[in-house]
């Protein structure tokens, strides 16, 4: 280990333990060596810990300001990269109407590799910008373009999920594979990520959406993802008229689709799942399958008010997603606060759900998105040996608005509430400091 491997942090610090337990170190301090976490403690116990280390205290230091909180690094579980140039766009029809009057005419331009590529390092360098370390990308349908949303993964220094999505039914015809082609370019598409031999980037198995491809091709997509212990993502229960056309397409509930395919595991995250029976709930606990809440997205298209506290109390994981271009933002800080807005909305009509909170956002927003996408050994919070993914956050930019004091929890309850991408001051991922 050389001098330049370590850095120290010291600030508030504030982080998820569990989804009930907000741990405040006020002030602390964070060691990393190389791209993880080797010690975190109170700033009492620095020079112990950097003896305990055999550190020199003089290695890279950044003392943070009042004004500013260290974080871990927001979690976006679900967005289409290639749906970026769409944001806003087209909200006055619902889902289905959306999809084929909007997303499929955009998507199907990315044939065009320049466009792809000028879309991409938008798309990456703008989530990154508000803090979103980890990402869950639906690329679209063409192994050439998503490959390119691979390397600027990879060039920018975000930790990705990328996904070549399998459509074979439905949609414009130039917007379609066979069977043969979906397969064989999805395993194409899973040796080229695992080629660039990234730490950072893996391969998701993206079937869009029940209604998009057959049983027999996700029984075949499942297999894949079973042989190479893959990720897979798709979408559920977002919107009702889908929801009817899906269990009359197949004679069963949504689920259970996915189930009868073996495309519910414990590395499955679902986007939506606003319509969920009590029966589809336990189903997906039973597979220890997640469920990605987009706010921002169901509000956008109208396609309902997730229940998401009776999912987290059900036992289902969850994470957030903007879902862009469902959603129209493509920040995580905007989704927490369109979570908190949704969870009030939802308790007007349902009384015994209790809204969510701020801490409960954030978590859904950390240390949740992580379980949800199965990587809670690695990113999430800042507990030692996980990788260094963290924002600075600074609620002084502005010195004009900024009266209060310095509690670090009043800091990050005016950033969920108030902040964007310019109170986010720094964001590092495995490390390295990529904002
Ligand atoms: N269902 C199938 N495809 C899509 C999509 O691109 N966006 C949303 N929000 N839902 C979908
Ligand atoms: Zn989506």
């Amino acid at each position: 280990m050389t001098v330049e491997d370590v850095q120290i942090f010291i600030g508030n610090i504030i982080h998820c333990k569990s989804r009930l337990n907000l741990e405040v170190i006020k002030p602390g301090f964070v060691i990393v060596i190389g791209s993880k976490i080797a010690a975190v403690g109170e700033e009492t116990e620095l020079p112990h810990k950097l003896t305990q280390l055999q550190l020199k205290s003089c290695v890279a230091t950044r003392v943070l300001k009042k004004s500013q909180i260290l974080i871990p690094g927001l979690i976006d579980t679900h967005l289409h990269a290639p749906q970026y140039p769409n944001c806003g766009l087209g909200y006055d029809k619902p889902l289905l109407e959306w999809l084929n009057t909007y997303i499929y005419e955009l998507e199907k331009q990315y044939v065009d590799l320049d466009f792809s590529r000028r879309v991409y390092k938008a798309v990456v360098r703008k989530t990154l910008s508000n803090g979103t370390t980890t990402a869950c990308y639906y690329g679209c349908l063409f192994n050439e373009s998503t490959n390119i949303l691979v390397d600027t993964v990879v060039e920018y220094g975000q930790r990705a999920l990328i996904g070549k999505i399998n459509m074979t039914r439905l949609a414009p015809e130039e917007y379609l594979e066979t069977p043969e082609d979906s397969i064989a370019n999805t395993k194409k598409f899973v040796k080229y990520v695992f080629e660039k031999e990234s730490d950072l980037v893996l391969p998701i198995i993206t079937p869009r959406f029940a209604l998009s491809v057959t049983m027999e091709l996700m029984k075949e997509l499942g297999q894949i993802a079973k042989l190479g212990d893959l990720h897979i993502q798709t979408h559920i229960s977002e919107n009702a008229e889908e929801v009817k056309l899906v269990e009359s397409t197949y004679g069963m509930p949504y689920a259970q689709v996915y189930d009868k395919a073996n495309l519910l595991t414990r590395k499955t995250i679902l986007g939506h799942g606003i319509y969920l029976s009590d029966e589809e709930i336990k189903l997906l606990v039973e597979r220890g399958t997640a469920v990605s809440h987009c706010p921002d997205s169901n509000l956008c298209l109208k396609s309902g008010l997730c229940n998401v506290r009776k999912l987290l109390e059900n036992g289902v994981k969850v994470g957030l997603g903007t879902d862009i271009s469902g959603g129209a933002s493509p920040s995580i800080i905007k989704a927490m606060k369109t979570c908190l807005d949704v969870s009030i909305a939802k308790s007007f009509h349902v009384t015994e759900v209790k809204p969510l909170n701020y801490e409960e956002v954030f978590y859904l927003a950390t240390l949740g998105g992580s379980e949800a996408l199965a990587m809670e050994n690695k990113i999430g919070n800042f507990d030692v040996h996980k990788e260094f993914d963290a924002l600075i956050i600074d609620m002084g930019i502005n010195i004009e608005d900024y009266f209060i004091g310095c509690d670090p929890r009043e800091i990050l309850q005016k950033f969920i509430y108030t902040g964007d991408d310019r109170n986010v001051a720094s964001v590092y991922v495995a490390g390295v400091e990529v904002k």
